[in-house]
């Protein structure tokens, strides 16, 4: 069987309400997410046994060993068969984009394609297992997440363009989440009303929000930075932190002006990893890998 190439799109969260906590600690979210058009690559070859290779732009430093989640994801679905997998990084590491969520749910989306399955409700169990965002990023089509990440719910968002940009700083989210000072904010409205226009999205965006803003900018200052050089390209409708940092998006109404943004970041800021993008559906990541 020839290779395949599963795409690991980076995960944005355009609200991320934080609306309690449960009693092992984890907190109880309440959050619009959506799927952009970059993201790490996972090429998988059907082998004996489980393997793994970290390559790409960003992939220094990340072990390949047991503990990669990518390499524990594949493990869960494995049973008999095996894989030699490639994983070409290029999304930044503890950036609050999903990037090692991205890769897990990449592996399991991989290892049932090798056996010709799709995702089903017993995969899902086994993505929350592996982290409260895999379950999220195994689906990769705009969502609302509820619980600690594990009740989704589809939800119709238009196409977006946005540039992220990360100050290449990693955080750490158990940190972030510690920071909070309010845990029992209120959660976003309940149905959400129709946001299939983007002029209705930006209108209910603007009103919503990342609770963990704040204390993420308090932990690493320059994401306040950040979300000023975004909020001051031509165009930015919007601009709000993915996640819990230290990656923040920018909204803009069309390609030409996310690319020409990203562009004026870049000069600004060499030091920065900054992207261009579409935002929305990503669920149909799984094909043979081009010759
Ligand atoms: O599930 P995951 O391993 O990605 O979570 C990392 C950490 O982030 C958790 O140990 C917890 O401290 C925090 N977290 C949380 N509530 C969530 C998700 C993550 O408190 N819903």
């Amino acid at each position: 069987m020839a290779p395949i190439e599963v795409f690991a799109p980076a995960k944005i969260n355009l609200t991320l309400h934080v609306t309690g906590r449960r009693a092992d600690g984890y907190h109880l979210l309440d959050s619009l997410v959506c799927f952009a058009s970059i993201g790490d690559r996972l090429v998988l070859s059907a082998a004996d046994a489980l393997s793994l290779e970290v390559t790409g732009p960003e992939g220094a430093g990340l072990p390949a060993g047991p503990d990669n989640l990518a390499l524990r994801a594949a493990a869960c679905l494995a049973g008999e068969a095996g894989a030699a997998m490639v994983l070409e990084k290029a999304l930044p590491m503890a950036s609050g984009i999903g990037g090692g969520s991205a890769d897990a749910a990449a592996a399991m989306r991989g290892m049932l394609h090798l056996r010709g399955r799709v995702p089903g409700d017993a995969e899902a169990e086994a993505a929350l297992r592996l982290g409260a965002d895999v379950p999220m990023c195994l689906a990769c089509h705009p969502l609302r997440a509820r619980g600690i990440g594990e009740r989704l719910e589809p939800v119709t968002l238009p196409q977006l363009h946005a540039v992220l940009a990360n100050p290449r700083c990693p955080v750490a989210t158990p940190d972030i989440f510690r920071t909070l000072e309010r845990r029992d904010n209120p959660p976003m409205p309940d149905p959400l009303p129709d946001l299939s226009a983007p002029e209705a999205l930006l209108s209910f965006l603007a009103e919503m929000r990342n609770d963990l803003e704040a204390p993420a900018r308090a932990v690493e200052p320059v994401i306040t930075e950040v979300l000023s050089a975004l909020s001051a390209l031509p165009g930015c409708a919007l601009a709000r932190m993915s996640g819990s940092g230290a990656t923040c998006f920018g909204l803009f109404p069309g390609q030409g002006g996310a690319a020409s943004a990203a562009s004026e970041l870049r000069r600004a800021h060499p030091d920065w990893w900054v992207a261009d993008c579409v935002l929305g559906d990503a669920s149909d990541v799984a094909r043979p890998r081009a010759q």
